[in-house]
């Protein structure tokens, strides 16, 4: 049998590392990458594609002129918009749940309402569209809220809250200003919750749920937690100390995959669960209807499993007979990102010493807004690269992970200096849910 053609949909660093555990596949043949940047195009193996992650009919006629015999989507645009409708329309296979089942993250209003209605814990919230009911609840709860727009706001829609002043100008921005458009049309407003916070993902076959290693997020941009949110400066895997990932699972991810086929939407793909680690247990943030990013860049590392046959087993919903193997390892991601990041920054830094980095023994470098300019590499988007690396212990990996970082330069190159730090230093008791 010929080997599968595979298509990769994304250009970060979460596609750099599915193409690349892909293309190890024994079973894998060509990989497509679309559009990729300039780490995933490993030719002749693996390729770019000049399609965008939002051009749906241009991915799908790419697909069926190329046979791809699966495609695998990496960000939530794409699912939100409906691409593995579009793809199971055209008879191809697309690793991801369906626009229905992506409501899961596109809508945080469904969300609620669908955790709500399976069981899981979550903070209280209460849905509004009118500006002056919202102000006069907000008004009662006092200012310890956080106020969200319901719709895809590319991580900005979020605003942690401390006072009531604070809470209006949130709800003023979203419902008034329409600063997030429609995604802010409906906003939920929640209480605020404290404690850790932890990164549950599993592959669902529709029926059957398998969790991943657990992983931690960095979102702010500075060290200690300080500075705007980004869409992720660093991640380790797994995280020490935090229970039973398959009691998780089930508190977290399988009442949902069991609410969703009851409703008759099944979710195949990646269920991503936001947990807060509160002294009342664990509670639900959010879902995301696919693989994190940076989570991806330290989860995959781990896998020992073949990631090509896993999703196969989604897609043919045979979940049930496999077990995952993972490196007895830890791993750690550091993000670089351009200066000014996640706020305006210029491109096009000629980048230096890649592949020293590369070179250290179990580093990887994951590019994600790179491209290629001549013979050299320069940046291109705010989070430039992740180096990853792995260890027997979590220290161990970090240490790596910021070697190759040492390796590595461009012009206003910020990274964090402390990613893995709570983790690595925190006592198992601080975790445990
Ligand atoms: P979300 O996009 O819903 O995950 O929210 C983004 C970030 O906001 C989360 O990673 C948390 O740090 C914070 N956050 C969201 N919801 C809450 C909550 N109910 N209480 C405290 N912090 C929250
Ligand atoms: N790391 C957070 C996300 O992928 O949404």
């Amino acid at each position: 049998m010929a080997k599968g053609t595979i298509l990769v949909v994304g250009s970060g660093g979460r596609e750099h590392a599915l193409a690349w555990s892909l293309a190890r596949s024994p079973e894998a043949g060509q990989v497509f990458v679309a559009p990729g940047n300039a780490g995933t195009a490993v030719p002749p193996k693996v390729e770019n594609v000049p399609l965008r992650a939002d051009d749906l009919a241009g991915l799908r006629d790419f697909a069926l002129a190329r046979q791809v015999d699966i495609t695998v989507v990496g960000p939530e645009a794409p699912l939100a918009a409906g691409i593995v409708d579009a793809f199971q329309s055209a008879g191809l296979r697309c690793f991801g749940p369906t626009q229905a089942a992506a409501q899961i993250e596109s809508s945080k209003a469904f969300a609620k309402s669908l955790m709500v209605e399976a069981g899981v814990p979550t903070a209280h919230h209460v849905t509004f569209t009118d500006f002056a009911a919202a102000r006069d609840y907000v008004h009662r709860q006092g200012g310890r809220v956080v106020v969200k727009a319901s719709g895809l706001a590319a991580g900005k829609g979020v605003t942690v809250c401390s006072s009531v002043g604070e809470a209006e100008e949130a709800l003023h921005a979203a419902l008034v200003q329409r600063a997030f458009g429609e995604a802010g049309e409906t906003v939920v407003i929640e209480e605020r919750l404290a404690g850790p916070e932890l990164s549950l993902l599993g592959f669902s076959d529709g029926r059957t749920l398998i969790p991943l290693l657990t992983a931690r997020d960095h979102k702010a941009a500075y060290d200690g937690d300080q500075g705007p949110n980004t869409g992720g400066m660093g991640a380790v895997s797994p995280v020490p100390g935090v229970g039973d990932v398959e009691r998780l699972a089930d508190l977290a991810l399988r009442p949902i995959i069991a609410a969703l086929a009851q409703r008759g939407t099944p979710y195949i793909g990646v269920l991503y669960a936001g947990l807060m680690l509160t002294r009342d247990g664990p509670r639900v943030l959010e879902y995301n209807c696919r693989l994190g990013d940076p989570e991806a860049q330290a989860i995959l590392p781990l896998l020992e499993t073949d990631l090509l046959g896993l999703l196969d087993d989604c897609l043919a919903g045979t979940l049930d007979r496999v077990r995952l193997g993972w490196r007895e390892d830890a791993a750690a991601t550091v993000v670089l990102a351009s200066g000014g990041y996640p706020g305006a920054y210029r491109t096009g830094f000629p980048i230096r010493g890649l592949e020293a980095a590369g070179a250290l023994s179990d580093v990887l470098v994951f590019h994600a807004g790179t491209k290629r300019q001549g013979d050299g590499v320069v940046t291109a988007g705010g989070r430039v690269l992740n180096v990853t690396a792995c260890g027997a212990t979590l220290p161990n990996a970090l240490a790596r992970a910021y070697e190759g970082v040492g390796c590595i330069s461009f012009e206003g190159m910020h990274y964090r200096r402390d990613i893995g730090h709570s983790v690595a230093h925190s006592t198992v008791s601080d975790f445990t849910a």
